[in-house]
């Protein structure tokens, strides 16, 4: 992450500029749920994409920063209706939104934050951009939608989970590294080269966040653990898991995914099988597997600090704690 923030560290700071300006509304609540959420501490990661693949393709003028905002306004927008969906409580080490204004006040502002995004990408005035960045938020859409419909399937395949994973979370990383290959003016063959690189950074990012609801300390992750199954949502640890346990463990297991409430010691049983049948180092060799193909992707840019950077940022995706 380091060597990405000496590079865009500065247009960081103006991306956060950038969404208090264009978080103004004359509705008050629009602006206290939305400085509440944004300032709350992520990690930015979408718009460092975005800045980083525009720098690489030799963009260095104004759009980048409004655009690098608006992607993460997407990214805010999915997290508050996310957390809704998901009846989250913690969010980046606080109260979620949901929790402290109530579902209906969450779904709305994400809603304004969804459409004000639309205003400003048709501000930045690329019909290309406009076509990737809307195209990605109608799959994150439909994956969240996937992703409810395999809610408690013990059955669910690896490949119909990447597929989850894909349109929930990596599109949004893809279409921030296509979007800044744009910006760029970027041959064909890099725009999708980018767009590659996200994708799989993506997915990375997605099975350690699967990992880390598993094994992460609530302080350090800010979300709470055990909140995917205790959800009954299907994850590819406990895929894995369910793919060599024994049928006495898998009744355990499918007993727990479908409580409406998990106690401690119904997490405890389920993690232990996790860790026991090596579902955390499973999905771990899967995200360094993504990690090394989303490297590949980056061989046809010439060696430079903005490319050292992306490298960095793609290894920081299999070791974070967070
Ligand atoms: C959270 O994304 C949603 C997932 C895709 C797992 P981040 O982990 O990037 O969230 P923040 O913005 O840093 O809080
Ligand atoms: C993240 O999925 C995908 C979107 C927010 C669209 P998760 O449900 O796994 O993300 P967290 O764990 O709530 O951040
Ligand atoms: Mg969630
Ligand atoms: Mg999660």
């Amino acid at each position: 992450m380091q060597a990405a923030l000496d590079i865009i560290g500065e247009d960081l700071k103006l991306v956060e500029l950038q969404f208090r300006k264009d978080l103004q509304s004359d509705v008050p609540l629009i602006r206290k749920v939305g400085e509440y959420v944004l300032s709350s501490g992520g990690k930015r990661i979408r718009p460092a994409l975005l800045l980083l693949a525009a720098r690489l393709c030799g963009y260095d003028a104004d759009k980048a920063v409004p655009l690098a905002s608006v992607v993460e306004f997407i990214h805010t927008a999915t997290l508050l209706h996310d957390d809704v969906v998901d009846s989250a409580t913690l969010r980046r080490g606080i109260a979620s939104a949901n929790t402290l204004w109530g579902n209906e006040a969450s779904v709305l502002v994400g809603d304004f934050l969804f459409s004000k995004s639309f205003s400003l990408m048709v501000g930045v005035g690329s019909m290309d951009i406009l076509r990737v960045l809307s195209d990605a938020t109608t799959v994150i859409a439909e994956g969240e939608v996937m992703q409810l419909l395999c809610t408690g399937e013990i059955d669910l395949t690896e490949e119909q989970y990447i597929n989850v994973v894909r349109s929930k979370t990596a599109i949004l990383m893809s279409a921030a590294c296509e979007a800044g290959a744009i910006l760029g003016a970027a041959s064909q063959s890099q725009q999708q080269a980018l767009a590659d690189y996200g994708m799989n950074l993506g997915i990375a990012f997605q099975l350690m966040d699967d990992i880390l609801d598993y094994v992460a300390t609530e302080e350090e992750f800010g979300k709470s653990i055990g909140h995917d199954l205790e959800e009954g949502k299907i994850t590819m640890p406990l895929i894995r898991t369910l793919s060599r346990c024994n049928d006495s463990e898998r009744a355990i297991i499918a007993s727990v995914v479908e409580k409406d409430e998990m106690s401690l010691d119904d997490f405890r049983s389920v993690s232990g099988l996790v860790k026991q049948y090596g579902g955390i180092e499973y999905t771990v060799e899967h995200a360094r597997s993504y990690i090394n193909r989303c490297k590949c992707h980056l061989e046809m840019f010439q060696a430079s600090p903005v490319h050292n950077a992306l490298i960095s940022l793609s290894d920081y995706v299999v070791t974070r704690s967070k």
